[in-house]
């Protein structure tokens, strides 16, 4: 699918986004697994969190969509069962690589696959701490999907994590719940909390030191109501356009603030973004407020170390908001990004080389010259979600009509992506 974009005069009005991916996954596989029923309010309606939903329905959780929220019956630590076809994990690296922490300690033996993307990305870091913990998983070529994950009794172990990975962390984290004593996660850099959030929320015993974290096996686990913050990363596409279109001033309303991830806001602030954080409340443990953004001059700066993992998610689209700034921005420490959905320096390049945009590509990084202008361009998605939505943004300030090809990939995280963006520009 094609769309097509017009240059902006204006980013404004007041949106609200569909629900945190990361937040949704994560209810849905602590839900199943707990006693009793869970109600979810503005659970994602992305593709992926729709595979982890399709995932704990096949291993045997009671999963209702009720009045637009999601209602799940979960089983028990115990009480999941043998899925009847190998699970699919569609495009979703968070739904194998957390999941299987979750089938690493089940009685039986399961198969995850995903789409074409996800069966070329790396899960040998999961699949050496689940090893130390005593599951059995086979990997085409000893690293990639399709995975086959036979559970055990699982033994504890202390883990530093060698990757900034959420979804590592989450995994052992996961499998932790199944080992009889105390699981313990380093973590060097700091990686998103919404597990350890969750899983306090669920009522597990979990202490949360500075970069360690442990964990009590085999809680019980309790059913509960939770609403889930509309997605920050699905909220950087728009915080973007509102700061590259000159005269924009949106308020985006209900926004997970979470501190491991709002270094976003941070970052902005510093390079010259005008934002105001309104009426900031907690739900459910996470932090949610409303967002102001007008638009201000730019000034660039650099990515990198911590700050990089923390933004991993936002390069693409804070790569475009470079090429607009005053001094052009330089990203360090992001090799994270070439095993992406897509390579993601490699794809950002190939369209920024559409748009006549230099950039310079590195192995870990990218130096992206400031003050370039935006020439109107035919882009691909390359079937990632956040190319897609990153160049819809760029195309806002370009000088002509552009085109998005292979668009609908942006409904992997944000299915209403373009009718919003249409929305709040003209
Ligand atoms: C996520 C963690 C990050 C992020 C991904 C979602 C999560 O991946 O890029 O979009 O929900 O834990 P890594 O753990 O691979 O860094």
């Amino acid at each position: 699918m094609q769309e097509k974009i017009s240059p902006a005069r204006r980013v404004s009005g007041a949106i609200r986004l569909p629900g945190d991916k990361s937040i949704s996954h994560r209810y849905a596989m602590l839900a199943a697994i707990a006693n009793g029923s869970s109600r979810i309010r503005n659970y994602s309606g992305g593709a992926d969190c729709q595979s982890t939903l399709r995932a704990m329905a096949a291993l045997g959780a009671g999963v209702e969509p009720k009045n637009g929220e999601i209602v799940i019956h979960g089983r028990g630590l115990e009480g999941l069962s043998a899925p009847a076809a190998d699970l699919d994990a569609g495009n979703s690296g968070s739904t194998i690589r957390m999941l299987s922490g979750i089938l690493a300690g089940q009685k039986f033996t399961s198969r995850i696959f995903g789409d074409e993307s996800l069966s070329r990305r790396p899960m040998d870091r999961i699949m050496k701490p689940l090893a130390e913990m005593g599951a059995v998983i086979a990997a085409r070529e000893g690293r990639f999907p399709p995975l086959q994950i036979t559970g055990a009794p699982l033994r504890p172990i202390e883990y530093t994590l060698p990757v900034p990975s959420a979804q590592v962390k989450s995994c052992v984290l996961l499998a932790g719940l199944y080992a009889e004593g105390e699981t313990i996660v380093n973590e060097p850099i700091r990686s998103r909390d919404h597990t350890e959030i969750a899983l306090r929320e669920f009522g597990a015993g979990i202490r949360v030191e500075p970069r360690r974290i442990t964990l009590r096996g085999r809680p019980r686990l309790e059913g509960r109501d939770l609403a889930v913050p509309s997605d920050l990363s699905s909220a950087a596409f728009f915080m973007v356009a509102a700061l590259l279109v000159p005269d924009s001033d949106l308020v985006i309303q209900g926004v997970g603030l979470n501190p491991t991830r709002s270094k976003l806001l941070d970052f902005l602030v510093s390079i010259g973004a005008r934002i105001q954080i309104l009426d900031v409340a907690e739900a459910n443990g996470e932090l949610v407020g409303d967002l102001r953004i007008s638009s201000a001059p730019i000034r660039g700066g650099r990515i990198e170390g911590e700050m990089t993992a923390a933004l991993i998610d936002e390069i693409p689209v804070l790569a475009v908001l470079g090429a607009a700034s005053d001094n052009g921005l330089e990203i360090r420490d992001a090799s994270e990004l070439r095993v992406k959905e897509t390579d993601r320096i490699d794809t950002v390049a190939r369209n920024f080389e559409r748009m006549g945009i230099h950039v310079e590509a590195r192995p870990d990084g990218m130096l992206v010259p400031g003050r370039q202008h935006f020439r109107a361009a035919q882009f691909d998605s390359f079937g990632d979600h956040r190319i897609a939505m990153a160049f819809a943004v760029a195309a806002l300030r370009a000088d002509g009509e552009s085109i998005i090809d292979n668009a609908d990939s942006a409904a992997v995280s944000f299915p209403q992506f373009f009718s919003m963006l249409r929305e709040c520009s003209s």
